[in-house]
């Protein structure tokens, strides 16, 4: 199991999170059924998916299923409640403390600034210190509100357990005041209320957030899961922006979310005969080279070994 970073800094490279599957905390034959889709992630929901009368059932189950299930390769997360309620505190405390050994990330929602990402951190230091727990944990953030994407600069800094920048389109949508197409509100008939895609900028704000502090950005989900050409759409436009991956609910839209972020195959012969180029330019003293008449520089070079990378991970190509 890769869960190390394979590159550091800007262009950090993690396992693939091409698909990320929430799946309802107090749902235990959900996740049996998780325990082998095709998602990279799974993401068990203590969140929004689960009624407030549930909450301390589905905590839980959710440990239950981290200690007693095989998740094979899948990365596990767990997305505790909103740290403004009366949950989350519990939800971080229980769940790290009894099964953070099996647990890659935390996922934060309605994060507003970087102190909600400080707090997590801190608590995960001190549960890590007292279980001697050999992996550290880490930190996704659901960005959701004005606030948030407003302060996502520092959020982005906040801590070196931050791992994936994500967007939540239907709390943003209720906090900015932008009206909802669909009963799901993810994305779904939206060329019917705005000429564009209305949701360009704050995706483009995430992804430049992410990308600059070396973190994954992950689009939200489409909610209308038997709409496959409209999650396609949706998806196709998250990757043009730089979205390494998209959050689905339900395990009939994985295969389209990982189609459209695997590395094509003509993605990847470029990919190789840029590194090919550039390492040839580099023997010979060059910062810079050609490939098909395009210049390839150091940026052009990283970007390219991501998608090699990503592609050697997925067994698409043998390894160097
Ligand atoms: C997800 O949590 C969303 O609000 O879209
Ligand atoms: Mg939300």
């Amino acid at each position: 199991m890769i869960h190390k970073l394979l590159f550091k800094g800007y262009f950090q490279l993690m396992k693939p999170r091409r698909s990320i599957l929430s799946v309802p905390g107090n749902n235990k034959k959900m996740h049996k059924k998780a325990s082998s889709c095709k998602a990279d992630v799974i993401m068990l929901d203590l969140e929004d998916s689960v009624p407030p009368g549930a909450k301390e059932k589905a905590r839980s189950i959710v440990i239950d299923s981290l200690l007693s299930l095989d998740w094979g390769d899948r990365i596990v997360t767990v997305r505790i409640n909103g740290l403004d309620t009366s949950f989350a505190y519990r939800d971080l405390l229980s769940v790290s403390e009894s099964a953070g050994h099996m647990l890659d990330s935390v996922v934060i929602p309605k994060v507003d600034h970087s102190a909600d990402i400080n707090f997590a951190d801190r608590m995960l230091n001190g549960i890590e210190l007292h279980k001697k727990f050999s992996n550290k944990i880490g930190i996704e953030a659901i960005i959701e509100s004005a606030e948030g994407l407003e302060n996502i600069s520092d959020i982005a800094k906040a801590s070196n357990r931050l791992k994936t920048l994500v967007f939540g389109v239907a709390d943003y949508s209720a906090s900015v005041g932008a009206k909802l197409v669909s009963i799901s509100g993810h994305g779904e008939k939206e060329e019917d209320l705005y000429p564009g895609h209305r949701w360009n900028f704050a995706i483009s704000r995430l992804v430049m957030a992410a990308k600059a502090n070396g973190l994954i950005a992950i689009d939200s989900p489409y909610g209308n899961f038997i709409d496959t050409e409209g999650l396609k759409r949706s998806a196709v436009t998250a990757c043009a922006l730089g979205c390494d991956g998209k959050w689905a609910i339900h395990p009939n839209q994985l295969d389209v979310i990982n189609q459209v972020f695997t590395p094509s195959k003509e993605d990847i012969n470029r990919a190789g005969k840029i590194l090919k180029a550039y390492r040839e330019a580099e023997k010979q003293g060059l910062g810079a080279a050609s490939v098909n008449g395009h210049m390839i520089d150091k940026a052009t070079f990283r970007l390219a070994k991501q998608v090699w990378k990503q592609a050697e991970y997925l067994g698409l190509i043998k390894k160097l």
